[in-house]
C-alpha cells in the first residue's frame, strides 16, 4: 500500500525522501511525489510509474532544494494511477501539502460540502478533501486545525502535513495506519515503515491512534487530540541494515527464501529459547495451565499465506491437542458475526501486523471479550500491540510482497503452540513429544538441503513458463501445502493456479484438465497416500502432467506420476515446512523465466493496510 515519508534536519530533505520512498517500494505503488519547503513555497514533483522516474525528474533530489519535506509512493484506490491523483495534495494556494497512507471513507459528503464552499478538486482522491479541509478550518495553530480535521474525517489514514506558514515544522498524524518517527544524527524522520528509517536510526516512536507529532530540526514533540504534551518512550528495532538489504541476491525474494533455515531456526529458539529441557515453554502466551486446560475452541483468522499457515495449524493443533479449531478469512469473519463460545482464544496471524481485516478481526474479537494471540512478524506493529498476548515469529523484515519466511516461521510458530498446549492438557506422551522436538530441530537443516537441489527445481520450472492453468491437489496438510504454493506461483508468474482438496476435483474442476495441463500432487500424509494416488491416476489418464511432491521413500507414487521431488522424512505434522520450499522455487522460476517483476508484483501490495 501507500508509503509516506517526511524529513525535517540540517540535510538537504529531497535525497532523504526519495532514499526513505525507495526502501518502501517494496509495499507496491503506481506513482509518487515529492514536496519540499524551499525558502519561499513548497514546491512539489510527481510522477506516475518507478520512483526512478522522480529521481531523474529532479536529479536524484538535487533540484529541491530546502530542508524539510514529504513524500509519498501511491497504490491507487480512488483514481487511476495519474499526476493529479499522486501526492502530495495540497490546498488551493499550496500553501498546506499532505500525504496520506490509508483511505478517508466519508471523502464524498465533505468533497461536496467544500465544492458547495467554492472549493475547487484536482484529483479523483480521497486524500484531497483534507488538504482543503485543513484550508477551511484553517486557524493559524497547525495543532487545532489539524485536530479540528481529525474530526470530520472517518476511516484510516497516516498523514504527513506541511504549512508554509510554519516551514519549520513536519505535522503526522494516524489512525489504523502504520506511523514511526525517529531522530536522526541531524533532525527528525517519520515514515510509514521501520526499512525507511533504518539507515538514519534503530530507535523509533511507534505512534498510536490519534497522536499527532511535530517534528523540528531539533526536537519532537507528541500530543493528544486535546493538545496535551505526551511523553512516549521509543522501541528499539533489532533488524540490522544488510537484513532488509538484497545482499547480491538477484531478488529479494530468493534472499528471503535463502532466510528460511534461519528463520526457522530463531523462531524455534530465539534469545528466551522455545525449547526448555525437553519441553516447549511460550512465555509470551501469558496464559496459566488452567487457562489452556480450559480452552474449548480456537479460531485462528488471517489473510492470504498467513491464512495458509492457519489451515496447516488447524490440522496440527487437532490433531495434538484434541481442541477443535475453526480457520476464517479475515475480511469474512469481520463481517460475519461469529459465534464466540465460552472459555475460546482468537488467533491472528499476520507478517507485517497491520493488514486491516485481520486487525478488525482481531478487535471484534476483543470486543466481545475474547483473548487474543498474535503470530506476528513485524514488532510493535497494530496487531503485536493489540492483541493480549504476542507470539513473534523471528523471520527479520520481509520484502518481497510474496510471502517466504515469515510464513515458514508463522507455521513454526503453530507448531510449538499446538505443542505446548498438547503438553500442558496431557494429550501427548513424553517419548511422542520428545520425537517431534528432535524432527523440531532437524527441519533448519532438512530446508538448507532442499534449497541447495534448486538448479533441479529450476530446469523443471522453466518448462512451465507457458503454462495456462496449473492445478495444486492435496488432502489434509496436503491440501494446505497446496493452497500455498498455488498462491505463490500465481501471484508472482501471473499464471492462473488453483488449490484443490484432492477428493474435490471430480466434482467439476476435472472437467478443466486436458491435455498437457500440469497438477502438481503433494503426498506427505503417509494414511492418504492410496487415496491422492487415486486422484493422480484420474488425472493423468485424462491428459494431465503429474508432478509430485512426497516424502523420501513413498516410491509408490512414481507409478502415477511423470515427475517426482522427494522431501525428507520428518514427522507428519511438520511436512509443509518441507514440502513449501520446491514449491516456492517453482514459483519463483517460472516468474523468472517469464521475465516477471518477482518482488513487486502487477496490483499487489506487501502490506494491505486497507480493506
Ligand atoms: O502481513 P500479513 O501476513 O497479514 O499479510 C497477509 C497477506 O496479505 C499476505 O500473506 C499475502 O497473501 C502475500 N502476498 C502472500 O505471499
Amino acid at each position: 500500500m501507500c508509503g509516506i515519508v517526511g524529513y525535517i534536519g540540517e540535510q538537504q530533505a529531497a535525497p532523504v525522501l526519495l532514499d526513505g520512498l525507495a526502501k518502501l517500494e517494496y509495499r507496491g505503488y503506481d506513482s509518487a511525489g515529492i514536496a519540499v519547503y524551499n525558502g519561499h513555497e513548497i514546491e512539489m514533483v510527481k510522477s506516475v510509474g518507478r520512483l526512478k522516474v522522480l529521481s531523474e525528474l529532479t536529479h536524484d533530489g538535487t533540484t529541491l532544494v530546502g530542508k524539510s519535506g514529504i513524500g509519498h509512493t501511491r497504490w491507487a484506490t480512488h483514481g487511476s494511477p495519474s499526476n493529479d491523483n499522486a501526492h502530495p495534495h495540497y490546498n488551493k494556494d499550496g500553501s498546506i501539502v499532505v500525504v496520506h497512507n490509508g483511505i478517508i471513507e466519508n471523502y464524498m459528503k465533505i468533497r461536496k460540502m467544500l465544492q458547495n464552499k467554492g472549493y475547487e478538486f484536482n484529483s479523483d482522491t480521497d486524500t484531497e478533501v483534507v488538504a482543503h479541509l485543513l484550508d477551511y478550518y484553517y486557524t493559524g495553530s497547525p495543532l487545532s486545525t489539524i485536530i479540528k480535521v481529525l474530526q470530520r474525517i472517518e476511516g484510516s489514514y497516516a498523514l504527513g502535513i506541511m504549512f508554509k506558514e510554519f516551514p519549520e515544522q513536519v505535522f503526522a498524524v494516524r489512525k489504523d495506519s502504520p506511523l514511526i518517527v525517529g531522530h536522526t544524527k541531524d533532525g527528525n524522520i517519520l515514515a510509514s515503515d521501520v526499512p525507511a528509517v533504518l539507515k538514519y536510526t534503530r530507535s523509533v516512536y511507534f505512534i498510536e491512534n490519534y497522536e499527532i507529532v511535530c517534528l523540528e530540526k531539533d526536537k519532537m514533540t507528541f500530543y493528544n487530540i486535546d493538545e496535551d504534551e505526551l511523553e512516549k518512550e521509543p522501541t528499539t528495532i533489532e533488524w540490522d541494515v544488510a537484513a532488509a538489504e538484497k545482499g547480491g541476491y538477484e531478488h529479494y525474494m530468493l534472499k528471503e527464501m535463502y532466510e528460511q533455515p534461519k528463520a526457522v531456526k530463531d523462531t524455534i529458539y530465539p534469545s528466551d529459547s522455545r525449547i526448555v529441557d525437553g519441553r516447549v515453554v511460550i512465555k509470551e502466551l501469558s496464559m496459566s495451565d488452567e487457562d489452556i486446560k480450559n480452552i474449548k475452541k480456537i479460531y485462528i483468522v488471517a489473510c492470504g499465506s498467513a491464512y495458509h499457515a492457519g489451515v496447516t495449524g488447524k490440522y496440527v493443533i487437532e490433531g495434538l491437542t484434541r481442541i477443535p479449531v475453526e480457520v476464517d478469512l479475515a475480511s469474512e469473519f469481520r463481517y460475519r458475526s461469529p459465534i464466540y463460545e465460552d472459555n475460546s482464544i482468537v488467533i491472528i496471524i499476520s507478517q507485517s501486523g497491520e493488514t486491516a481485516d485481520s486487525l478488525a478481526a482481531l478487535r471484534d474479537a476483543r470486543e466481545h471479550g475474547v483473548r487474543v494471540l498474535g503470530i506476528v512478524n513485524v514488532v510493535g506493529s497494530s496487531i503485536a500491540r493489540e492483541a493480549d498476548s504476542v507470539m513473534y515469529t523471528w523471520a527479520g523484515p520481509e520484502i518481497a510482497v510474496a510471502t517466504t519466511k515469515a510464513y515458514s516461521a508463522q507455521l513454526i510458530a503453530l507448531y510449538l503452540l499446538g505443542m505446548n498446549f498438547a503438553q500442558v492438557r496431557n494429550t501427548i506422551t513424553e517419548d511422542k513429544m520428545s520425537s517431534l522436538i528432535k524432527d523440531l530441530a532437524k527441519l533448519p537443516d532438512q530446508i538448507e538441503m532442499l534449497l541447495a537441489s534448486k538448479e533441479k527445481v529450476q530446469r523443471f520450472a522453466n518448462r512451465y513458463i507457458a503454462a495456462q492453468n496449473v492445478f495444486f491437489i492435496g488432502r489434509g496438510i496436503d491440501y494446505a501445502i497446496s493452497l500455498e504454493a498455488s498462491l505463490k506461483l500465481k501471484e508472482i508468474s501471473y499464471i492462473h493456479s488453483e488449490a484443490y482438496a484432492a477428493g474435490e476435483l471430480k466434482h467439476g474442476t476435472i472437467s478443466l484438465i486436458e491435455e498437457g495441463t500440469l497438477v502438481s500432487a503433494v503426498l506427505t500424509q503417509e494414511h492418504l497416500y492410496k487415496k491422492t494416488i487415486s486422484n493422480m491416476v484420474e488425472v493423468r489418464s485424462r491428459g494431465a502432467f503429474v508432478l509430485a511432491v512426497t516424502t523420501e521413500g513413498n516410491t509408490e507414487v512414481e507409478k502415477a506420476a511423470d515427475y517426482v521431488i522427494y522431501i525428507p522424512q520428518t514427522n507428519e505434522y511438520f511436512t509443509n515446512s518441507l514440502a513449501i520450499i520446491p514449491l516456492q522455487l517453482f514459483g519463483y522460476y517460472v516468474a523468472v523465466g517469464k521475465g516477471c517483476d518477482v518482488d513487486k508484483p502487477r496490483n499487489l501490495a506487501k502490506s494491505v493496510t486497507v480493506e
